[in-house]
């Protein structure tokens, strides 16, 4: 895994964190990068370019409209000499402008030019970061495949607690090797499809059914798969959460729509299917919106099945996944459903897991897991989604191996 000769544009836009940055050069010189800055006039306020250009050893750039700079080194040509452009910090006027598309700075304009992978690494007032404005921002760029990095949470300089403190250097670092010189991983050449979130089933143009599912536990499994090396197809229904950087993200909203994905995406080594797939949806969905009349009864929905897709993966095909992982939200005999749902639907492994309301997993950051194999069943401790995930990422690489 090593950097040594790979060239990051740096771009520094304005914040308190934006001292953190000095740091970020001096690790990436030290690990054999050549870092090019570009300072953003807010940035400016808070470092200068002299103490960029001393440790980066390289001319900074700060002004789009400089005919020396462009005569040079057109903005075109920065924007594509490096093998990534990172943003850090990224302020959320940064992403905003990035997210719309605009080029009125030299920073927006290279960002808005390149061909080369972007990683961002957002700094903001905690409030600033949980805004509807910057998460709708954060999810498109998320969507046209930026990555992100942080923030992190904690104290901030603003007197306020929370997400929004910029990711340390050597967070970044790590965040940079890994796009640029990743490890080849336990799944390296493994094709993983995984499905998350809830589905949504029309009623009318503007109703809906759904469930409570959040999305944290497949999207987790999908970054986790990725992070040992699998080329990761993330099939989702309607979520908030951000999707995770490296996988090819599918966005869908009804079970019918999540089938077709997941078959296309077909043939893949692996399959978890961590979808809260409803089970219904509406027989013939309205197509204007069902009106209240004075005195007539409430529309009664006819309900039908909708396809079950963990068990149409699962069934004998020639392209069926060499392992296919199912879950199983229950609120009731957790282990006895568990196991027939494993048989019922022909899946290798389920991931058991109580969805009773006290137990506050669907939804929720944690979950209490059992592992259904054909050798019998292993409870695992309340644990983060995350490491959640990257336990049955383990197992999952294990099987295979
Ligand atoms: N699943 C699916 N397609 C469906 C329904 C469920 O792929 N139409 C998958 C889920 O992604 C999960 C597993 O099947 O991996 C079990 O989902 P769960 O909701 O626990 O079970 P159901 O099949 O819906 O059965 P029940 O509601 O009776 O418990």
């Amino acid at each position: 895994m090593s950097l040594l000769g790979k060239r990051i544009l740096l771009i520094v836009s304005g914040g308190i964190a934006a001292y953190k940055a000095l740091e970020l050069v001096r690790l990436l010189r030290a690990a054999g990068c050549g870092v090019t800055c570009v300072l953003s006039r807010a940035g400016g306020h808070f470092v200068t370019p002299l103490s960029l250009q001393a440790l980066s050893e390289s001319k900074v750039y700060t002004d789009l409209f400089s005919l020396t700079d462009e005569s040079e080194m057109g903005h075109i040509q920065l924007s594509r000499a490096a093998d990534l452009l990172v943003v850090a910090p990224a302020s959320a006027d940064l992403l905003a402008r990035m997210a719309a598309g605009l080029a009125d700075d030299l920073a927006a304009t290279v960002l808005l030019a390149t061909d080369k992978p972007v990683l961002v690494a957002p700094a903001m007032n905690v409030r600033m970061w949980q805004h509807p404005a910057t998460a709708a921002n954060m999810a498109t760029l998320a969507a046209r495949g930026v990555r992100v990095i942080g923030p992190d949470e904690g104290a901030m300089a603003c007197n306020e607690f929370g997400p929004g403190r910029l990711a340390e250097p050597p967070a970044i670092l790590a965040a940079i090797t890994a796009l640029l010189a990743p490890a080849p991983g336990p799944l390296a050449g493994k094709h993983a499809l995984v499905t998350s979130g809830p589905t949504h089933e029309p009623i009318d143009p503007v109703r809906y059914i759904a469930n409570r599912s959040s999305g944290r536990q497949g999207h987790a499994i999908a970054a986790a798969l990725a992070a040992l090396g699998a080329r990761v197809t993330l099939v989702r229904g309607p979520v908030t959460v951000p999707d995770p950087a490296g996988v090819t993200v599918v966005r869908v909203e009804t079970a019918q729509q999540m089938l077709d994905a997941c078959l296309d995406a077909l043939p893949a080594d692996i399959a978890v299917c961590a979808a809260a797939v409803a089970d219904w949806r509406v027989a013939g969905a309205a197509s204007g919106k069902i009106k209240k009349s004075p005195g007539a009864p409430p529309p009664v929905l006819d309900l039908v099945p909708n396809p079950d897709i963990l068990a149409l993966l699962s069934a004998p095909r020639p392209d069926r996944p060499r392992l296919v992982v199912g879950f199983a939200a229950e609120t009731d005999a957790l282990d006895e459903n568990a196991a027939a749902k494993r048989l019922r639907k022909g899946c290798d492994w389920i991931v058991a897991n109580d969805v009773s309301p006290a137990t506050g997993i669907m939804g929720g950051e944690d979950n209490t897991v059992h592992l259904l194999t054909a050798a019998g069943i292993e409870d695992w401790p309340r644990l983060p989604k995350t490491e959640v995930a990257q336990r049955l990422a383990a197992r999952i690489a294990a099987a295979l191996a």
